[in-house]
Parts: structure tokens; sequence; C-alpha cells
């Protein structure tokens, strides 16, 4: 554009009432604004519904947001290689093997077009739902294997549907798994692996790995290695309180990462969330606070379910499902009347809610909705 024009658009853009460029400028204290110590607003609803992290941004990765405002006008190429190499450093591989996505989800989606027009999808039921969205927008086949006992994945029942499909498999093993917040042995799933043919491709959803515990669960980043069939996805939504910046990424042999890099737009991460993510990746003592503050969390939802002898799913994850007696329409509209969000219905489990986990004080404001249901005969 001439820079007469130029002028001219941004006199009509000024006398249109809105803010002139030098105005837009974010007040740096705004930034930097502490969400967790912050009282709950009255009006807003409190957000238990979507596995958020409740602590708000760490101030490593706002202050790392602010500086890097000063260079949102370029291109991310740089940050890119810096968050790249960070994420090679902490999983001890190689850059050419970490594929950035815009959100985790966006990896998924990747996995999925690599998988090829042909393949059969194989997922649990239920489990998170993108990966089978993705395979149905496009024609993909899926087949869905409901949760054994224990609401472990049916490897089994899993395995016996690979090994009938015609073409190339594409297992998805979301572990722990959404919406249940339960572990599939980690041995179990090792052990398919081990022996799955080639034509079996295993993307591993490790979006709560952080949150999980327990001598059962490991990551599937061993196979990564020796197998360019499995992908291990992690996001930075959760852990770090990103997820409205949007970042993700999956690790996997350099064939595995070629593949789905095919499918990535370029550019696909934001400089700003890069510069957060790289910051975040090296504030230890925020994860910490994250994981300490869903112990408290879960343990104040345990108690108030046992008190309510309401059943629940003891919780590898930021979330905890539940048993509620009645219908489940009429319960999160009830909890949204209390200024409560609880999660999305997860057929076929329409006898559970799915609730996340907040700050302390909006666990006892939930907490208190619960009982005061209980009163009324609502659950
Ligand atoms: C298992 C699982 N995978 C992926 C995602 C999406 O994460 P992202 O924000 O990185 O797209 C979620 C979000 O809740 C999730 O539960």
């Amino acid at each position: 554009m001439e820079r007469r024009g130029f002028l001219q658009t941004s006199f009509a853009v000024a006398a249109a009432g809105l803010a002139p460029v030098t105005a837009l400028r974010l007040p740096r204290r705004r930034l930097m604004r502490r969400p967790d110590t912050a009282p709950v607003p009255a009006k807003s609803p409190i957000r238990l519904s979507s596995n958020e992290n409740p602590l708000g941004l760490s101030d490593a990765a706002r202050t790392a947001i602010a500086e890097g405002l000063d260079e949102a006008n370029r291109y991310p190429g740089e940050w890119r290689r810096r968050l790249v190499a960070a994420l090679a450093t902490k999983h001890q591989v190689k850059p050419e093997q970490i594929v950035l996505g815009n959100g985790s989800t966006e990896v998924l989606q990747m996995v999925v077009q690599s998988a090829g027009a042909d393949a059969t999808v194989i997922v649990a039921d239920p489990t998170f739902e993108d990966v089978p969205r993705y395979a149905e927008r496009i024609g993909v086949r899926v087949e869905k294997v409901p949760l054994a006992s224990g609401y472990t994945h049916d490897l089994t029942r899993m395995q016996d549907i690979a090994a009938r499909a015609a073409g190339p498999v594409l297992v998805y093993l979301c572990n722990p798994n959404n919406p249940t917040g339960t572990l599939t042995p980690a041995a179990d799933v090792d052990r398919w692996i081990a022996s799955a043919p080639e034509r079996v491709t295993f993307a591993v959803d490790e979006a709560y790995f952080e949150y999980a515990s327990g001598p059962s669960y490991w990551s599937a980043q061993k196979w990564i290695e020796t197998h360019p069939n499995v992908m291990v996805v992690r996001t930075f939504s959760k852990i770090y309180a990103m997820a409205g910046m949007r970042l993700g990424y999956a690790i996997g042999h350099p064939a595995a990462a070629e593949r789905l890099e095919r499918f990535s737009a370029g550019n696909n991460a934001n400089q700003l969330a890069l510069a957060a993510g790289l910051a975040s990746l090296g504030d230890d003592a925020f994860a910490q606070k994250s994981l300490a503050v869903n112990r408290e969390g879960l343990q104040a939802l345990y108690r108030c379910l046992e008190e309510l002898d309401l059943e629940y799913l003891p919780s590898q994850t930021n979330f905890v499902m539940h048993r509620i007696h009645g219908d489940l329409a009429t319960y999160n509209a009830r909890m949204r009347e209390h200024g409560i969000l609880v999660g999305r219905p997860f057929p076929p489990m329409l006898a559970f809610s799915r609730v996340s986990v907040g700050l302390p004080e909006e666990m006892r404001v939930f907490t208190e909705a619960l009982r005061s249901f209980r009163q009324q005969g609502w659950v």
C-alpha cells in the first residue's frame, strides 16, 4: 500500500472511533496480574468444564509474552527453533523428532490425516473426542471400543480389531484417559506395541502426563527411537496453564515426525505462545504449584463425594468423573444456574459428570452446591 493510502486508512480507523495504533500497547501491569490470588468474581461462572489449569499463566510466561511483543511483527522461525531445541533437550531426542502444533489438537489432526483415507482408526469409548471426530469428518473409518472394567482401554479387543482390519490402522490411546481420569497400565501398552506389525500406528496422547503417578504408569516415549509407528502427543495447555495460547507437540522417530509435518501448516504456533512455552519449560516451581493445587482440589472433591456417597473414579489427572443421580442435562443446567460450569456429557457414561479441579475457593463453592443439590434430592 502506498504511504498516502496507508495514512488515509489509519485516519479512517481512528475516525471510526477505534484506538490509534500507539494506544494498543498493552499495559504491562495488566499482563502481570496474578489471577490465582484474586477472589472469584461473584457474577462470572466458575469454569470447571474444560480441564483448564485454574492458576492462570505463570509469571515467567507473562514476562516472556510482554517482552515477546516487541518481536510480534516478525515471523516466529527463531522462536520455533529455540522451543524445539528446548523440547529436544527435555525429552533427550533430536530436534527433528519434535513436531509443533497450534495446541495438541492440531497435532492430533495431523496424526489422523497422516494415517490415510483407507485407515481404520481404533479408539476407546469414551475417550477424548478429537481423533474420532477428525477421522469421521474426512470419511475415515472409526472403531469405538468400550472401556474395560476398571475404565482401562480394552487393549485385547482393540488388538483384535486391529488384527482383522485390512489396511493401515491408527490406534489412539489417551493415557491417562479423558474423561475417566484413569490409567491403562503402561506394561500392557508396551506388550502390544512390542508385538504390533508396522501397519499399526500408535498415537499415545499424554496430555495429563505430569499429573499421573504410580508404578504402573510411564510414558510411551521409550518406543520412539526404535519404532517409527509410535508417536507421543503432549500439550502446554494443562500443567503449564496455556490452554488459550494454543501450543502442543508430538515426539516421534524422525520418520514419524516427517510424516506428521507433511500435514502441518507452516509457522503453526504463534510467537507469543512459543515464548511463553519456552519460559514455562524452565519454570518447574510453577509446575509443582499446579500439582499441589490440583492435589488439594482432588482431596476436597473426594471428601465431598464420599460424604454424599456418590461413586467417583480416582483420578490421575486434573478432573474427576463422578456419578450423579438423575438426568445429566438437568444437573448441568442447575449447576449453571449456580454459576458453575461442569463438563459436557460423555456418552455412554451419562450417569456420570466430569468436574475439573479449580482453585480451593472454587472447590468450596462447587462442593457446597453439590451438598445443597443433595438436600433437594437432585443428586
Ligand atoms: C486428552 C486430551 N488431549 C488433547 C487435548 C487438547 O489439548 P490442546 O489444548 O493442547 O489442544 C485435551 C484437552 O482437554 C485432552 O483432554
